[in-house]
């Protein structure tokens, strides 16, 4: 798990972090907004309920009649009050204390238990309110709120009766619960995005700068190595034919796509170390001095070292320092040998080995192809990699213009 995360980007990694939040923040605040809500709700309803009892009642009541029992009459206008359209209908039951706690009135016949237990006025001193989401009057069901409406005579604290209504807000508590839930969770969805796609849009321009970066960076390093060839070769170009032929290698030995990049970077600057060279050595016609030839090899080396900063990943770095290694293990500068040295190395001595010997020199024309191919076949096994030989003759033999036209060669393939 803990490798998976780490192989993601940083923008797969903020991805998935941020919806992780977004969607805890979205729940959590939902649920906050939620209760907010339904609470005022219940309240609202609660106090409108009061208003519409208290102005349905107050008229046609006067104080003595809660000190004994209500006449039929009285009932009868209760009952009508209660079935009434415009809110109290809503009223799933409805009971009025008498100060002392005893039952005066109910709109549906109680229980002896409910009228025993009775309700105690001191402890509703006030407008009290709260919700049973899971307590019904005779049974349990979500949304029924419980209210009293206590009823006082102007100048005195206590109440003299309390109204006890049960309302069913069960619609109403759905109803809110819903919006709230689609459009809270949708509002965090929207937020997310835009935020995700201000990231995404900075972080694409980012990586695009890394990218110029990186490739101005690769660049000064491949205008060293240009600068190389114009004064090393003939035609200015060997490095970029190294480069072309050496990803047809690749090609035809099938190594996976991704390492092309870092095979043509290989061949376009293996000979980067010979950039502190002098003159003399590097554009010297005749064979090297025993003197001569330590400095000369220590280019790659130097190659390596230049690189060694370089925005490029190892392979090519090792490739350009071991370039100069023989398959037999007489090479420089390390004496590896057979696959103990790296591939792309391998395959850059051969190419590089063809392409020095069949391009022409201000000194001497390029060898005959055939001939520099029965070279390669006479080195396979002692100075080249035999695979990487055969394939390569092979690859000539079949193409001849990848020979003699390497680049072009290479990009109408
Ligand atoms: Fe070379």
């Amino acid at each position: 798990m803990i490798r998976l995360w780490n192989k993601l980007s940083l923008i797969q990694r903020y991805t998935i972090l941020s919806a992780v939040i977004t969607v805890a923040l979205a729940f959590v605040f939902s649920e906050a907004m939620l209760r907010w809500i339904e609470r005022l709700a219940i309240e609202d309803e609660a106090k409108v309920g009061a208003e519409q009892v208290l102005r349905a009642i107050a008229p046609q009541f006067r104080p003595n009649d809660f000190g004994r029992t209500l006449s039929p009459q009285q009932r009868a206008f209760l009952d009508t009050v209660f079935r009434a359209k415009g809110g109290l209908n809503r009223a799933v039951r409805v009971r009025l204390w008498r100060a002392d706690g005893r039952l005066l009135y109910s709109n549906a016949s109680e229980p002896e238990a409910v009228q025993a237990t009775g309700v105690n006025l001191s402890a509703q001193n006030g407008f009290a309110v709260f919700a049973e989401r899971q307590g019904r009057v005779d049974q349990a069901a979500a949304g029924l709120v419980r209210f009293f409406v206590p009823l006082t005579i102007e100048g005195e604290g206590k109440p003299i009766a309390v109204f006890e209504i049960f309302y069913d807000l069960a619609h109403r508590l759905d109803d809110i619960r819903w919006r709230v839930l689609t459009t809270v969770p949708l509002g965090f969805f929207f937020l997310y995005v835009a935020i995700f796609a201000l990231v995404d849009r900075g972080s694409q321009q980012l990586e695009k700068q890394k990218a110029d970066l990186k490739a101005a960076s690769i660049g000064t390093f491949l205008s060293l190595a240009s600068a190389i060839d114009a004064k090393d070769t003939y035609t200015g170009d060997h490095s970029s034919k190294v480069a072309d032929l050496a990803v047809h290698v690749a090609r035809a030995l099938k190594l996976p796509a991704e390492m092309f990049d870092d095979v043509r970077m290989s061949g376009r600057l293996h000979d980067l170390g010979k950039i502190g060279l002098p003159d003399a050595i590097l554009m010297k016609t005749g064979p090297l001095n025993p003197d001569e030839l330590v400095v000369m090899r220590n280019h790659a080396e130097r190659g390596f070292e230049i690189l060694l900063k370089a925005p490029l990943s190892d392979r090519v770095k090792l490739a350009v320092r071991h370039s100069h290694e023989r398959w037999d293990g007489n090479g420089y500068p390390e004496g590896l040998s057979g696959e103990n040295i790296p591939l792309m190395s391998r395959i850059v001595a051969v190419v590089d080995a063809f392409e020095a010997m069949t391009s022409d020199r201000p000194y001497r024309k390029g060898m005959p192809i055939q001939v520099a191919l029965e070279r390669l076949e006479r080195d396979t096994g002692s100075h080249f990699d035999p695979r990487i030989t055969k394939i390569f003759i092979q690859l000539v033999r079949k193409d001849v213009t990848l020979a003699a036209l390497g680049t072009r060669a290479v990009a109408s393939s």
